[in-house]
């Protein structure tokens, strides 16, 4: 049996939200709801019928996304994804993706992209786990320095009618300086600054500081809550979360880190999504002390165009690169590229030349922003080396220092 497909109109939100919002587990909340359809990108929705009632939905959110050598292409993220339990397993999100990714050829975007409730969905459908979420914890008790920056500016607070005028300004400078994050909309920031309480965990609203430089530039901020605690009577075990901790400068970094490592009646610091090559630990005097609590996949990247994806990064190191790239769902995208690339620009066409390297698009996505190497993907049977050097060559063309890192959610 087929369902119909399309994008809802604005009366048929409220119907779509409360799927979806029920797929994860949520009470539908009508102020979650309703900010959800300013937000929302209606052209952009589809919604599979079974008669007149959605049984699947899917959007998109229109991003721009930061690549290696810190070039930007239009990105599309993939986002509000469900099918009701009565309709699984019939199809309908493989032809919701078909459609979606029709619509993101058509407009142009070279890559899409989307964060997976369960990393064993997307694959299939030529999506490559690109970047990492690393939850870090700090136990205050060991929160001693070793090494960091000379600080010369200084950390102050901000307050809530403050933060929508300073934060998204220093977020946009940093977001620009780091592969894998992405632009984040006024509305999108509207829903931060908005701090639903349903959200929060048992933890307090948001607090936010700002380090400001000693030349008086805000240069990173961190928001975070705190959860309070008292034991056996009188010790406190406050636990303190960040959210965000957005920064492009070392020293805005070593002041912002000491704040939080200093906030008094906490036992602990978390920060929820940290670069994989978070420098943090090594300023600490006992770096152990500073836990992975977690390190899970979070941005998985789907190249739609090979050709203007792979031609609009940059490379570390001048190269020569003939990729032959099978695309099962796509299959108008296989075929053998030739790549020619450094830090100053990059080329890519189509080729009949013998291939270095043979893979999957979903792997091609998955080393796009340099976040994991192809002799890795080769060593897991990912990637076929056809001529010898060729991963070493692919490795070092492909590699991004910063590692890429995705700090938003969507
Ligand atoms: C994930 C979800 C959207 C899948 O929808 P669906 O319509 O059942 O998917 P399809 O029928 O098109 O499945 C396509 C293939 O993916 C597989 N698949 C889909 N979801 C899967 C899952 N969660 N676990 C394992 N396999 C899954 C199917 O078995 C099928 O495999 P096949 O092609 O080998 O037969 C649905 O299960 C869901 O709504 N889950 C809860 C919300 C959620 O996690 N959404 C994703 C947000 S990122």
């Amino acid at each position: 049996m087929s369902f119909e497909i399309r994008p809802i109109t604005h009366e048929e939100f409220t119907p779509f939200a409360t799927l979806l919002e029920h797929a994860f587990g949520h009470a539908p909340n009508p102020e979650v709801i309703e900010h959800f359809r300013k937000v929302f990108e209606f052209d952009r929705s589809l919604a599979a019928f079974d008669g007149s009632r959605i049984v699947g939905t899917a959007g998109i959110d229109s991003f721009e996304l930061t690549l290696p050598g810190l070039t930007r292409v239009p990105a599309a993220g993939v986002t509000a994804v469900t099918v009701a339990p009565t309709h699984r397993r019939r199809g309908i999100l493989t032809s919701m993706m078909r459609q979606q990714l029709r619509d993101v050829r058509e407009r142009g975007e070279p890559v899409a992209m989307l964060l997976a409730s369960e990393s064993v969905i997307y694959g299939r459908y030529g999506y490559g786990l690109a970047t990492h979420q690393v939850e870090l914890q700090a136990d205050r008790g060991y929160s001693e320095f070793g090494r960091h920056p000379k600080i010369t500016g200084s950390v102050e607070p901000i307050d809530r009618e403050e933060a929508p005028r300073v934060l998204p300004k220093i977020y946009d400078e940093v977001r620009r300086q780091y592969p894998g994050c992405v632009d984040r909309s006024d509305k999108w920031w509207e829903l931060t600054f908005r701090d639903i309480e349903s959200w929060r965990d048992g933890h307090s609203d948001r607090l936010y500081v700002v380090y400001r430089s000693g030349k008086g530039k805000l240069e990173g901020y961190v928001s975070y809550r705190v959860k309070m605690n008292w034991e056996d009577g009188g010790f406190s075990n406050g636990k303190m979360r960040v959210t965000d901790f957005i920064t492009g400068s070392s020293e805005a970094r070593a002041a912002l880190w000491r704040f939080c490592l200093g906030v008094d009646l906490m036992t602990s610091v978390t920060i929820d999504n940290a670069p994989v090559d978070d420098p943090l630990r090594w300023m600490m005097a006992d770096p152990r002390r500073l836990r992975i609590k977690s390190a899970i996949d979070f941005l998985w990247i789907r190249l739609v165009d090979v050709v203007a994806s792979l031609s609009a990064r940059r490379y570390s190191l001048e190269g020569k690169l003939v990729l032959e790239v099978e695309d099962p769902f796509c299959p108008e995208n296989s075929g053998r590229y030739v790549l020619e690339g450094g830090p100053g620009g990059a080329t890519c066409k189509r080729t009949r030349t013998k291939p270095d390297l043979s893979l999957q698009i979903t792997d091609l996505g998955a080393a796009y922003l340099g976040g994991v190497a192809f002799s890795t993907l080769a060593r897991a049977g990912r990637v076929l080396e056809n001529g010898k050097g060729s991963l070493r060559r692919a490795d070092l063309m492909f590699s991004s220092d910063p590692q890429p890192w995705c700090s938003t959610g969507f």
